[in-house]
This record gives structure tokens, C-alpha cells and sequence, in this order.
């Protein structure tokens, strides 16, 4: 039952779950780790937050190169925030050249699987010498400094490449998953003023060929701007050419040179812009910049992930989404890291995919989502059995909130009980990951993203802009800027603004709600639009999502509120289950499940019963559209970046009951 009875009006939300369990880093894994105490982890978090020009300055001149130094470290006037102004460096340089210099051209930067089982090694030499060929194919096709390109393709090296080979020339590169339709691509070219397309003319996906080139020509058909299509060979598969438009990757890198120095680029000179929608609305493009996304996103990795030059390395997300872009590209990069990079799906050729390659390549880190980890669940543990995963030190998550329940199987099922979970709290705006575990230092505990890294200042408030007290949620906010934040939205300055710092003015508002705990860990609560408000308590959905999914029946479940006459809302809660057949009965029990867990409260009023759930292309559950489905009305709003749409038919049709 909820223990703080907040006032209905003050907007605080109510804290109904109780995790008590504590997992302290194992005295083995803290005495080799980078950071290996609370006590180191609280002295650097307190000099960035004392002094952060020093801790910054000290940081940036030991880690990046500087084609000309900074004069300045950070400076803010409301939503505009400047990092290392009057200084040039270059991503791609930091990311390439740097190893190479330091005696390190050898190691493999990628290791590459594609979907089929084919095979790709590239050291960091070779990876550089591609991205220069590549860099000169971009400059013969007139993009230079400050053009956009966009990148729709599937998970190859090229990839890659073509990012990197971005950045290095300080091209924009707008990277646009290679699942959206073509009317996305158009509209995201349109909004960017896309001036070249790089493609391919397929994508493998689970043992199909799916035609990429094909969404592309439709989608060119309407981006006005753009002049140019690179299409790379990937699928084999036969695909219309556009005479004078598009031209083979192959063709146009055979004759190039593979000598292309990195351009010098200014401090705050954008790095790329990412199309975002979270789960609401119409995508923004999130724009980053140079210097300080490059310094976030390498620092972050080294804390977080405890990485050492011996690490394979393995982030299971696209490049099309902001995980791909800092965890597998500029952040690993730049540290110099070994990365595995895989092209298709967890379950081809069988659901065990994931397990074999942990284990063929002798996997060290592995870092994916709550999403994907249900469906493990859900598939069965027999898939993971058949495979040795000791090569795995420390596990990581990111892009939702992570029920216990499934926190628990991660650890014991895929960590055999000796890896730290980093549960990593973070946004495309952010640029990095803001909240975590360090591995070696933090005792975690199940669903909390634990601490902020240093650097992080938050600060959570209540409606009327109140911090509020211990257990009692609120608007997550930041308070102070850090190096990788966003600095606008591309085009619209007044969204920007609206979204951002109106609410909280001189504060970044992340749109999540969360609570700290007595022990001063974080806990997400989730969009604050998520929020359910039954008889004037405000409940958070995950919550109320977690007490469902400690039964063991439950595979994943989505709670929304609906309206209702007497408590304002009521709790509806959609259920994919597993190892049972639906029933009144277990409807009975999960009703019960939740009273006993969490309280009366909580108790959802309606409980569907349903295969899947509606999610982004990214995984995250589309808490939006099943309040519609919930409180009877037509799904409406933006759709575009849905994953399924038969699965939206499939729930409304579903009898209630
Ligand atoms: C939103 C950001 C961060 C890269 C991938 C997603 C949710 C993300 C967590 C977490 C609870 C999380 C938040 C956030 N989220 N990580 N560890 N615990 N919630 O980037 O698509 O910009 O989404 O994802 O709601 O605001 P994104």
C-alpha cells in the first residue's frame, strides 16, 4: 500500500514499490575495475560538481585532440549552452587517427556478424582507411562542411563508415533507421534539407531480403533537396538504379584516395541530428555538436561500461537510434574499444542467436534492452542453457525501465549471478547515459538506475516547482549542463524552448518522472504523460507494470489509465502472457498478484489478455495508443513510428472483459 499519502494536488506521485534486494559488486570484480569505490565515485562526482570548468578543462585536454585549444569551458545563458568554445577537434580524428598514433592501428575496432553468418574483422588501420576513401567519395559528390546526409541502412561496417566518414569532412549526419517507411525518410529529409542518400539495396532480416532500395526511391521521389544516392551491395538482390542520381558504394571507392585528413571543426560545429519522437508525437530532429558530445560519450563509456583495452564489446542496438550512435560508434571509438557489431534479428536462425555469438566470440560486455531481454524470457530458458556465457563480466540496459523481475532473470539467467547489471538511464537529447551504476563501485538494486555520473546534476520537482522529499516522485529535471546535451531542435527553436526550459526555466526538463529513495538512488517512474491518477493518487506505470510481471505468467504487460466517473481514472492493464492459457481465472489471480505486491490501490480494474504490445521501432512499449484502445476510442495521433501495425488491429478487436 502506498506509504505516502502526498497531496493530491501538489502532482507528487505515489511510490508503491518496494525493492529491498541490494547486489554489492563482487570483491573480485571492484578490485580491477577503473572506479572501484563509492568513496572514488563520490570525489570525482563532487569535483565536477564543485568545479566544473577544471574538471571538464582537465578531462577534455587529456582525452581529445585539439587542432586549436579551447579558451573556454562552458558557458550558459539559459537554453544555450556553449562547450569548449574558440577550440576545433574532430570526432572521427579522436576516433581513428588517435589509436593509430598511440601504436594501437592493429586492434580490431570492429567484429562484425552479418545476419547469414558471414564475417568481418576491421582494425582500427583498416577502419580509418575506409572511412578516408569514403570521405573522399562524399567531397567528390560536393558535401562539405555543414551538409546534411542521410544514412538509411542496414547494420554493416558501412554503416559505420559513412558516419564517420561524415564527421570527419563535418557533414550532418542524419542516420535514420532502416525500418521506417518511406514517407519517414521523406519527411526527415525534408525537415533536415538532406543533400545526399546513402542506401543499400537490401537488408537481410530474418532470412528475407528486404528491399531497401526500393522505400528509398519512393522516399526521394518527395525529398526535394537531395542530389545524390550512394547504394552499397549488401543483399544482392536486383534494385532500380536512377541514372545520374544513384551510384554504386563499390564503384565510387575504387579509384578513392585513402588519404583524407580530418577536417578542424569548431567546439559546438553540429556532429548530427537524430530524429526522435520518444513515444509522443511528431519526430524532432535532436541536434548534437562536436566537442562535447565526443568528450560524454567516451568518459561515459569508460565509467559505465569499466571497459579495458582486452573487452569484446557488444551493444545490440541500430545505429539508427541515439544507443547506436554513442555506444557503438563515438563512444567505444573513441576510447579505442573492440566492438561487435551483428545485422539482424535475436531469433534467426533460432531464438538462441545471441548466445551463440556471445559465445563464439567470447563476448565480455553485452549492453541491450528491456525489450529484447522479455522476449528471452518469454522464448525460453532452454535457448540460453545450450551455450557457455562465461566469457561475460557485466550486462547493461537501456532505452526503458527494467521490471525487477526481469533484472533477476538477467543476472542469474544470462550473468549466471556474477555480472553487475548496469541499468543505464538516459535520452536521445542527453547524448550519453546520465544515470547508472558504476559496476565496480555501486550496489544496485533491481529497477533503479542508481546515481547520478558525475557531471549530473538532477533535481526533482513537484508541480508547483517544489523539490521533493525522499519516496516522493516528481519531473526529473537536470539542473546543470553537461557536455553531450542536445543544443536544439533542428529548425525549431521554439519547440526547443517549449519543451525543454519552459517548465522549469533554467532547467532542462527530461519529460520523466522519479523518485529517490532513502539511499538516494534514482528511480525512473516513467513520461510523465504516463502518469494514472486513481481517486487523486498518482500512480507510476511502472510500477503497477512491475508487480504484474514478478508472476511468473506474465511475459511483459503495459499499464494506462481510462477514464472513469468515480476515481477520475481507472487502471488498464494489457498482458502478454506465457506458459498458460488466458482465463478468467489467472485474471483473478493477477488482480490478487498486484493487491498482495503492491495494494489495493494498484489494482488494475481491466486486465486484457494479448499476444504483444504496440512499440516503437525501437522496442518501447506505445503507452499512447492503448489509452485510446483502453477508454474505447479510435488509436489516433501520430502512428509513424509504430512497429507493427496488425498488432493495434489485434487489441482493439480482442474482447474486453
Ligand atoms: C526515454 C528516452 C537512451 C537511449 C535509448 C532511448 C526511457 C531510457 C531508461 C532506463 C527507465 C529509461 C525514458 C527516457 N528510458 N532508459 N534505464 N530506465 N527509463 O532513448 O528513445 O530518447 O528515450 O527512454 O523514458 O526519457 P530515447
Amino acid at each position: 500500500m502506498s506509504d505516502q499519502n502526498a497531496d493530491p494536488n501538489t502532482g507528487q506521485i505515489d511510490n508503491v514499490l518496494h525493492e529491498e534486494r541490494l547486489f554489492p559488486p563482487s570483491a573480485d570484480f571492484s578490485q580491477q575495475a577503473n572506479i572501484a569505490s563509492m568513496s572514488d565515485y563520490q570525489t570525482l562526482y563532487d569535483a565536477a560538481k564543485n568545479d566544473p570548468d577544471k574538471f571538464w578543462a582537465d578531462i577534455a585536454n587529456q582525452e581529445m585532440h585539439w587542432f586549436k585549444p579551447f579558451d573556454r569551458v562552458v558557458e550558459q545563458n539559459g537554453k544555450d549552452v556553449h562547450w569548449f568554445a574558440g577550440g576545433q577537434t574532430n570526432m572521427s580524428f579522436n576516433c581513428l587517427d588517435a589509436h593509430i598514433a598511440a601504436g594501437n592501428g592493429d586492434r580490431a575496432a570492429i567484429i562484425w556478424e552479418g545476419e547469414p553468418g558471414d564475417q568481418r574483422t576491421l582494425s582500427y588501420a583498416q577502419l580509418h582507411a575506409e572511412v578516408c576513401k569514403f570521405a573522399n567519395v562524399l567531397k567528390k559528390l560536393d558535401i562539405g562542411v555543414g551538409d546534411v546526409v542521410s544514412i538509411y541502412m542496414p547494420m554493416t561496417p558501412e554503416l559505420a563508415i559513412a558516419m564517420l566518414a561524415c564527421t570527419r569532412i563535418g557533414a550532418i549526419h542524419s542516420v535514420i533507421f532502416a525500418g521506417f517507411s518511406a514517407e519517414a525518410i521523406a519527411d526527415r529529409n525534408n525537415d533536415a534539407s538532406a543533400k545526399l542518400q546513402i542506401t543499400s539495396d537490401g537488408l537481410f532480416r530474418r532470412g528475407k531480403t528486404l528491399p531497401l532500395k526500393e522505400t528509398v526511391d519512393a522516399a526521394l521521389e518527395k525529398s526535394r533537396s537531395v542530389e545524390n544516392c550512394i547504394v552499397l551491395k549488401r543483399a544482392q538482390n536486383d534494385c532500380p538504379m536512377t541514372d545520374r542520381r544513384d551510384h554504386w558504394w563499390h564503384e565510387l571507392m575504387d579509384g578513392a584516395s585513402p588519404d583524407c585528413p580530418a577536417t578542424p571543426l569548431d567546439s559546438e560545429a553540429t556532429s548530427f541530428i537524430l530524429y526522435t519522437s520518444g513515444s509522443t508525437g511528431k519526430p524532432k530532429g535532436i541536434r548534437h555538436t562536436t566537442a562535447g558530445y565526443n568528450i560524454w560519450a567516451k568518459k561515459t563509456f569508460q565509467w559505465v561500461f569499466d571497459w579495458k583495452p582486452e573487452d569484446v564489446y557488444w551493444c545490440t542496438a541500430d545505429c539508427g537510434w541515439i544507443t547506436g550512435h554513442s555506444y557503438i560508434v563515438y563512444g567505444p571509438m573513441a576510447n579505442g574499444a573492440t566492438c561487435l557489431m551483428y545485422e539482424g534479428a535475436p531469433n534467426h536462425p533460432a531464438p538462441d542467436r545471441f548466445w551463440d555469438i556471445v559465445e563464439r566470440h567470447k563476448v565480455t560486455i553485452l549492453y541491450t534492452a528491456p525489450t529484447a531481454i522479455r522476449a528471452f524470457v518469454k522464448w525460453g530458458d532452454q535457448h540460453i542453457e545450450k551455450h557457455d556465457l562465461s566469457s561475460l563480466r557485466l550486462l547493461g540496459t537501456v532505452g526503458e525501465g527494467i521490471n525487477p523481475e526481469t533484472w533477476i532473470w538477467y543476472h542469474e539467467k544470462i550473468g549466471g549471478g556474477n555480472c553487475p547489471i548496469v541499468d543505464t538511464w538516459w535520452q536521445t537529447e542527453t547524448g550519453g547515459i546520465m544515470m547508472s551504476p558504476l559496476p565496480g563501485a555501486t550496489s544496485t538494486k533491481p529497477g533503479s538506475c542508481t546515481k547520478p555520473l558525475p557531471g549530473v546534476v538532477p533535481v526533482i520537482v513537484d508541480e508547483s516547482l517544489t523539490p521533493v522529499g525522499p519516496n516522493q516522485g516528481g519531473m526529473l529535471c537536470i539542473a546543470k549542463p553537461w557536455p553531450g546535451m542536445l543544443r536544439g531542435i533542428w529548425g525549431d527553436d521554439q519547440r526547443f524552448t517549449e519543451q525543454y526550459w519552459s517548465t522549469y526555466p533554467g532547467n532542462y526538463l527530461t519529460g520523466d518522472n522519479a523518485r529517490i529513495d532513502n539511499d538516494g538512488y534514482y528511480w525512473i517512474m516513467g513520461r510523465i504523460d504516463d502518469v494514472i491518477n486513481v481517486s487523486g493518487h498518482r500512480l507510476s506505470t511502472i510500477e503497477v507494470e512491475s508487480a504484474m510481471v514478478s508472476h511468473p505468467n506474465v511475459a511483459e504487460c503495459a499499464a494506462v489509465g481510462r477514464p472513469h466517473e468515480l476515481k477520475g481514472q481507472a487502471i488498464a492493464v494489457f498482458v502478454s502472457i506465457k506458459d498458460t492459457e488466458a482465463s478468467d481465472q489467472l485474471r483473478d489471480e493477477l488482480k490478487l498478484h498486484v493487491r498482495k505486491e503492491i495494494g489495493a490501490l494498484a489494482v488494475p480494474d481491466d486486465i486484457r489478455f494479448t499476444e504483444a504490445l504496440p512499440k516503437t521501432r525501437s522496442g518501447k512499449i506505445m503507452r499512447r495508443l492503448l489509452r485510446d484502445i483502453a477508454a474505447g476510442r479510435e488509436a489516433a495521433g501520430d502512428v509513424s513510428t509504430l512497429e507493427d501495425f496488425s498488432v493495434l488491429a489485434k487489441i482493439s478487436a480482442d474482447d474486453e472483459s
